[in-house]
């Protein structure tokens, strides 16, 4: 299964009942292996999950630090946007050319990397004079 039929698939597993918009993430580790994850809303609001931040989860849960390609779908009118938080999530893991497919649910897709949606991250090396 392709990573984006797998993000594609575990969407509607999302519990989005505020926002009613579903999203689903899969994130593939260094190992080969898939790691889905879907927005988890909560009434209150600000306490709800990601979905790229589920797949990520699941991953380390896992035993795996290393992303080697990333999957987005929510039914968006153009390719689903990580948020901010998430593209900070998804540098800790990925590197700068690791693939992200960011895609909606009517089939357009828009192939990106992990260091192209966080030009200028925040990393270690910005803590070397500690
Ligand atoms: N959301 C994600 O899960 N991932 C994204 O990349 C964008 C936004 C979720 C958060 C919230 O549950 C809903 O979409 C609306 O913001």
């Amino acid at each position: 299964m392709s990573l984006l039929d797998a993000a594609r698939e575990v969407r509607e597993n999302a519990y989005a009942p505020y926002s009613k918009f579903k999203v689903g993430a899969a994130v593939r580790g260094a190992s080969g292996t898939i790691y889905r994850g879907v927005n988890v809303e909560n009434v209150a609001y600000p306490e709800g999950t990601c979905a790229e931040a589920g797949a990520i989860a699941a991953m380390v849960a896992a035993g795996e630090t290393e992303i080697t390609e990333v999957a987005v779908i929510a039914d968006s009118p153009t390719p689903v946007p990580p948020c901010g938080g998430c593209r900070q999530k998804l540098a800790e893991f990925g590197r700068h050319d690791t693939p992200v497919t960011l895609a909606t649910t009517e089939g357009d897709r828009l192939d990106t990397t992990v260091g192209d949606l966080l030009p200028g991250r925040f990393d270690m090396s910005h803590m070397d004079n500690t």
